[in-house]
């Protein structure tokens, strides 16, 4: 079975209803989780005859979902929180029943009203008795469900639990795994697009043996150059000083100012779809380069600065379709910043990063990031690996692009 990480940075919501292929439900999210899916499960009250809750939140890594009342991060409501966030829902056993309420417009439980509430695809999995299967009620209910843009993986046939032969026994855990990545993974998709991504710090001469930097290391640009070649994207990576290895199969420039940056970024920028610019570049540079090496003299030393051209506002000033992502370490008042931001910089979205945090910022593995948008909107996310940010990146930008169309 492939196990590669086709699903890093995917929201996957797994409902489990009460079928007796709950148990073959446990072996799907441990090869879900090894695909690299973030994974939230919820279980009918049903499905909890059948296994414990802790069995699903070991697998899945994360506390199982039970109930419509139950407490929800960010003050949210936890349906409407589950249901936005996710890039899939899949109903794995879907049993008679789920098919039968979400097809009569009940939502009288957490899963319901997840599937009520979601705007992304929803894939049943059906799993019951021969019989129940070929119900004209089922039928027509699985019918309706289609024509309303539901997917389904057809149950396979065989010897049922209940001792029946024919069809209603859970599909194979393989094609409902291929199911799930092709449905979640539409925005995954680069290919015939160009990715630009600008990454790490620039260096700013003082004189011929010093200069000025910061702290980025490149990592988090890296990621997304590393994601966008996954997805089939041309990528142009534009890189300041790193001791990191491009990943294979990228354009790499490397540059070490902001003017070089600056230079490189305007030229590539027609042939560009996507702009990523992680990059920490330097406001300032030293006004004069001293051609010698500066000599000490008195206590103190003064040098003058002069503004860097902002690369990210001058893309903002000439984009036609590029969609437009920028990146934002704060230290303090981080929303109100980041609005401010995006705005004034006319970028499509911008990642916010409150470099205070632990686990975020500078040479951390991880990030805390909030997405925040034109408008206003700011959708925060949890603590989640470089690569996997740059792939939920990568997705909203392709969605963005296309909506833009
Ligand atoms: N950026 C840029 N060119 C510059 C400075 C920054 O393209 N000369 C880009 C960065 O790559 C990043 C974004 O702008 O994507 C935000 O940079 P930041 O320094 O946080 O924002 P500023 O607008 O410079 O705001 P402030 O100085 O108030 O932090």
């Amino acid at each position: 079975m492939d196990l590669s990480p086709a699903l890093a940075g995917k929201y996957i919501t797994v409902g489990v209803t009460g079928g007796i292929a709950v148990f073959k439900v446990a072996q799907l999210v441990s090869n879900l989780k090894a695909r690299g899916a973030d994974l939230h499960v919820i279980m009918t009250r049903s499905a909890q005859e059948f296994v414990r809750p802790l069995t699903f939140q070991v697998l899945s890594g994360r506390p199982v979902y039970t109930g419509l009342f139950e407490h929800s991060s960010h003050y949210n409501v936890l349906h409407v929180d589950v249901a936005t966030q996710s890039d899939l829902v899949v109903v794995v056993p879907a049993t008679a029943n789920v098919l039968g309420k979400v097809a009569g417009g009940i939502a009288d439980d957490l899963l319901t009203t997840v599937i009520m509430a979601a705007a992304c695809p929803v894939l049943f999995c059906p799993a019951m008795n021969v019989n129940m299967y070929n119900n004209p009620v089922v039928r027509r209910n699985i019918d309706d469900l289609r024509g309303l843009g539901y997917h389904f993986v057809e149950p396979g046939v065989g010897r049922l639990a209940c001792g029946a032969q024919g069809r209603g026994r859970l599909a194979d855990l393989e094609v409902i795994l291929e199911n799930i990545t092709r449905l979640a993974t539409p925005a995954g998709n680069l290919r015939g697009l160009t990715v630009m991504v600008t990454a790490g710090p620039t260096i700013e001469p003082i004189d011929p043996v010093r200069y000025l930097t910061n702290r980025s290391t490149g990592k988090m640009g890296y990621a997304v150059a590393e994601a966008a070649a996954g997805k089939g994207a041309k990528v142009i990576l534009i890189s300041g000083p790193s001791v990191l290895t491009p990943p294979r199969g990228v354009d790499i420039v490397r540059v070490e100012t902001a003017l070089q940056m600056f230079n490189v970024v305007m030229e590539r920028f027609p042939e560009t779809d996507i702009v990523v610019k992680t990059a920490a570049v330097a406001d300032y540079r030293p006004k004069d380069v001293a051609r010698q090496k500066i000599k000490k003299k008195g206590d103190t030393l003064s040098l003058e600065f002069t503004r860097n051209p902002d690369i990210l506002a001058e893309l903002g000033r000439n984009k036609t379709r590029q969609i437009l992502v920028g990146f934002a370490a704060e230290t303090e008042d981080l929303e109100r910043n980041a609005r401010q931001k995006v705005v004034r910089k006319n970028m499509d979205f911008l990642v916010a990063n409150d470099v205070t945090q632990s686990g975020a910022g500078f040479g951390a593995d991880t990030n805390i990031v909030k997405f925040v948008f034109p408008d206003g909107t700011i959708k925060p996310l949890p603590l989640m690996d470089k690569l996997t940010l740059a792939h939920r990146i990568l997705d909203n930008a392709l969605l963005l692009f296309n909506k833009k169309g």
